[in-house]
């Protein structure tokens, strides 16, 4: 196989180099005919309940995987979403809808589309619906059957979550999985992407001309774009045009991923943009993605007080510009790991449970004191300030 030709078309929109087109073709038929994963009804639930001035939890893996996906570990990953969005409720008194990164988050964008090690060079891992983490010829090539058996896993999620007050939510990514999950709703003509309730696009596919904002412009699900410290307002102003040309709450929302260091001010400059154009779009802080570093010994990792910092930033941000906080977006684990540290680097520490098939996610008691300063934070905006009620009820 030339894995040239895989990062030659994995470089172009983050689509895997899938070796077997007839492959795809039959994997996507047969995701046209499923049944979909979620119901319409379910997600105009949630866009009603971002429409609200509540505040919005959004957690899990950075990839979850087949292997992980058993019955204990999804239990796990509910209750600790759930006491997430208890503790952040109990201290702020803002209402908080529970959306994890579950059910579907089994694609990923790398910055590297080949990896290498000891003198191999292999595809990146791509997310369990296009390959495997094992570092072998056979587990890294792409394999369309995953996408089957990714639907298969979230289904089986998604059944086990029924009876929870928890939301799906991953990065629509993967194409040739989201557009033959996508359907037409009888009930109101509107086309809905049926595999997850919210759908996300990443900072690296959010180009005004690539085909993630088409398909999210196409749908009717709450749409997320993350938003990265090389965008300008001007990035945010042609989203919402796309995204949210009518400029109806619960549609749209932004998750900014600044980086400590330059979140105050570039929070502020966006903030500053939604307010004077009187967008109704919500505002989440990643404190995750921009907060990546890398140990002695080469393992990626986040420090739990930079997080706090980019926490804060964003808060006074909002703080500063009169805008209401609209929620957080954390990667945690339900299993006691140690991928983040508390205060400062530590291989020692990193190397006793880190498991993660990606980025490095919070343990169950760093990420519940991440929730506590939330909370905390979140009191003075008890009630939409002002400003922002202007920039409700005004254009
Ligand atoms: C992620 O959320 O795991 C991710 C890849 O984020 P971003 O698009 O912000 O880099
Ligand atoms: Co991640």
């Amino acid at each position: 196989m030339d894995f040239g030709d895989l990062s030659a078309t994995y470089k172009r929109d983050h689509q895997p180099g899938w070796p077997e087109m007839s492959e795809v073709r039959r994997a996507r038929g047969t995701l046209a005919r499923a049944a979909p994963l979620v119901s319409a009804h379910d997600i105009r639930r949630l866009r009603a309940r971002l429409a609200e001035p509540t505040f919005l939890l959004q957690a899990g893996d950075c990839a979850e995987t087949f292997q992980d996906n058993t019955r204990a570990s999804v239990a796990g990953r509910a209750a600790l979403l759930q006491a997430l969005s208890d503790t952040i409720e109990a201290r702020s008194g803002r209402p908080v809808v529970t959306v994890g990164r579950i059910a579907g988050q089994y694609a990923k964008p790398r910055s590297a589309p080949t990896e290498r090690r000891g003198g191999v060079s292999l595809p990146s891992y791509l997310g369990d619906a296009v390959n495997g983490a094992d570092f072998t010829v056979d587990g890294r090539t792409p394999d369309p059957r995953n996408l089957i058996r990714a639907y298969e896993e979230s289904g089986r999620t998604l059944s086990q979550l029924a009876n929870s007050a928890v939301f799906s939510s991953h990065e629509a990514l993967l194409l040739d999985y989201e557009q033959p999950l996508t359907r037409r709703s009888a009930d109101d003509g509107r086309l809905y992407g049926h595999s997850a309730h919210l759908l996300w696009i990443g900072e690296r596919t959010r180009s005004l001309t690539g085909p993630h904002v088409d398909f999210a412009a196409e749908i009717s699900n709450p749409i997320a774009v993350k938003i990265g410290p090389g965008a300008t307002p001007t990035v945010l102003t042609g989203l919402h045009a796309v995204l949210n040309p009518d400029n109806i709450p619960g549609r749209l929302t932004f998750i900014f991923r600044m980086g400590r260091h330059r979140a105050y001010d570039l929070v502020y400059a966006m903030l500053s943009r939604i307010l004077a154009e009187g967008w109704v779009d919500r505002v989440v802080c990643d404190p995750m993605h921009g907060n990546t570093v890398v140990s002695p010994a080469g393992v990626k990792t986040r420090v739990v007080t930079s997080i706090e910092e980019e926490i804060r930033a964003f808060f006074a941000a909002c703080n500063d510009t009169g805008f209401t906080p609209g929620g957080i977006h954390l990667e945690v684990s339900g299993d006691d790991v140690t991928e983040c540290v508390a205060t400062r680097v530590d291989d020692a520490f990193l190397a006793a449970n880190y498991r993660t098939a990606c980025d490095p996610r919070l343990n169950p008691e760093q990420a519940s004191s991440l929730a506590q300063l939330v909370g905390e934070l979140l009191v003075p905006h008890r009630d939409f300030g002002p400003r922002v009620e202007m920039a409700m009820s005004g254009r």
